[in-house]
């Protein structure tokens, strides 16, 4: 048994799908009557939202519950997102927390934190489909850049990949509720949108517009000024989503489209369907529609087999795209998953050097995309408060970060010329304020 919590703190790791189920978690409790603090160390219930994708996120779950617990401290503790889902119970035996909730059932967390607090197992990792987005408290204030989940799931099965195993299959969400919410987030302060999910171009509710009919929805939305959407596969990157890049001004120049790997040998391996031909086609025709789209993507280094020439074929592929920005990551062999029982397992050695020439290779890049901004004008969508006084953070519509000093407040838009240019962000100058 322990006391009811009156204060809560929610800790997101992972992608921005877990940073929205988060939000949402937290609104959830508040509308329960607890308060929400900054400070792990002082609430009565901590909800570790965890990541699942690769072992080091995995491991942290449990890290972090120890350090929660240092000092003789026994908050209530709740652990949510896909480790909850992939471990269940495992985690209550080997780490004795109070509640462990999957990413489809944590419209129940309320109800499972009663019960924990009443000393009754609290576990809930059932997949209903889409039934949490009902029982949902309505959206509060939000920053100027809000998510919206309108997809989860994955039904490509990647043979490193975790997700079709802890998400589930693909779904879409009703278009209906999608545009509800998207003006509840308006109406509560967000100025730009991000539409989530694991396939968030193969978002087919309205299966005669798809995505691109739902962007073109929000476009006429009074008081949205961005739309963004991530992450997307290359395979469901059809034509009208391709046009609304060229037709959709709200629509931000930047497409994240993970390809993985650059040698079709190793994109055959990780059942990606699709080659790096028809990756870098896809890519020319996304610019010949929108020239100055920043494009970003995922790569993994090491997979099983990969041999020296197949990686520096990663290498060329990147050459030939010059990415805005990219993540990359070593192979993490995954339980259940079928590339963890493949042959050829790569040395960690040889993976750490092959990182370390890609993320080279992948920072000369990104230095070089945000050097050809100087001199250029943009608008910045201010975000935050930077470290000097009077200075502003935001974000261009290439999504790099701009700072500038202004008298504009969080949730304007503000014309800049951009004055410099750094590897990880860029400094503006203000021209004129356009919106508020
Ligand atoms: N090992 C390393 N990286 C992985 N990713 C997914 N699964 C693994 C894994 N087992 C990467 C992919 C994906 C991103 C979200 O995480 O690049 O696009
Ligand atoms: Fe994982 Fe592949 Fe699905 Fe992306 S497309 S979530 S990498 S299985």
């Amino acid at each position: 048994m322990k006391p009811t919590p009156k204060t809560f703190h929610v800790k997101s790791f992972g992608c921005q799908m877990n940073v929205y189920d988060g939000e949402r978690m937290g609104e959830l409790m508040a509308a329960q009557g607890m308060t929400a603090t900054d400070d792990a160390n002082a609430a009565d219930l901590v909800v570790l939202n965890t990541c699942h994708i690769r072992e080091k996120a995995t491991e942290k779950v449990y890290s972090d519950i120890g350090r929660l617990r240092k000092h003789g401290r026994t908050p209530m503790i709740a652990v949510a997102g896909c480790v909850a889902q992939a471990e269940g119970e495992e985690i209550v035996r080997r780490a004795k927390v109070d509640v462990v909730v999957g990413p489809q059932a944590y419209h129940n967390l309320p109800d499972l934190v009663r019960d924990a607090a009443a000393g009754t197992a609290a576990l809930d990792t059932d997949m209903p489909a889409l039934s949490k987005f009902g029982a949902l408290p309505a959206r509060r204030k939000v920053s100027p850049g809000a998510f919206l989940t309108v997809q989860e799931g994955c039904d490509k099965f990647c043979t490193y990949c975790v997700v079709p195993y802890t998400r589930g299959a693909e779904i879409s969400r009703p278009f209906d509720a999608i545009v509800d919410e998207a003006k509840a987030l308006v109406d509560a302060g967000a100025r730009e949108i991000t539409l989530l999910g694991q396939n968030v171009n193969a978002w087919d509710d309205d299966a005669a517009t798809g995505l691109h009919g739902l962007i073109r929805a929000l476009d006429r939305i009074d008081g949205l000024h961005r739309i963004r959407y991530t992450t997307s596969h290359p395979n469901d990157m059809r034509d009208g989503l391709i046009r609304a890049h060229a037709e959709v001004e709200k629509l931000m120049p930047f497409l994240h489209l993970p390809v993985q790997a650059g040698s079709d040998r190793i994109l055959k391996a990780m059942n990606r369907s699709h080659t790096r031909d028809s990756y870098l086609r896809l890519l020319e025709r996304v610019r010949a529609a929108r020239t100055d789209i920043a494009l970003s993507g995922d790569f993994i280094v090491g997979f099983p087999g990969e041999t020296e020439a197949d990686f520096a074929e990663t290498l060329s592929l990147v050459d030939a795209v010059g990415y805005a920005q990219c993540f990359s990551f070593k192979y993490s062999p995954r339980a259940g998953t079928p590339a963890a029982d493949m042959a050829d397992q790569i040395a960690p050695e040889v993976m750490d050097e092959r990182l370390q020439r890609l993320q080279g290779a992948l920072n000369r890049d990104q230095a070089a995309f945000n050097a050809a901004t100087l001199g250029k004008s943009c608008t910045v969508l201010i975000e935050r408060k930077g470290k000097l006084p009077g200075q502003m953070l935001g974000k261009s519509p290439w999504l790099q970060s701009v700072h500038l000093t202004t008298n504009a407040q969080i949730g304007d838009l503000v014309e800049v010329d951009i004055v410099r240019a750094d590897p990880n962000s860029l400094a503006g100058v203000e021209r004129v304020k356009i919106a508020a």
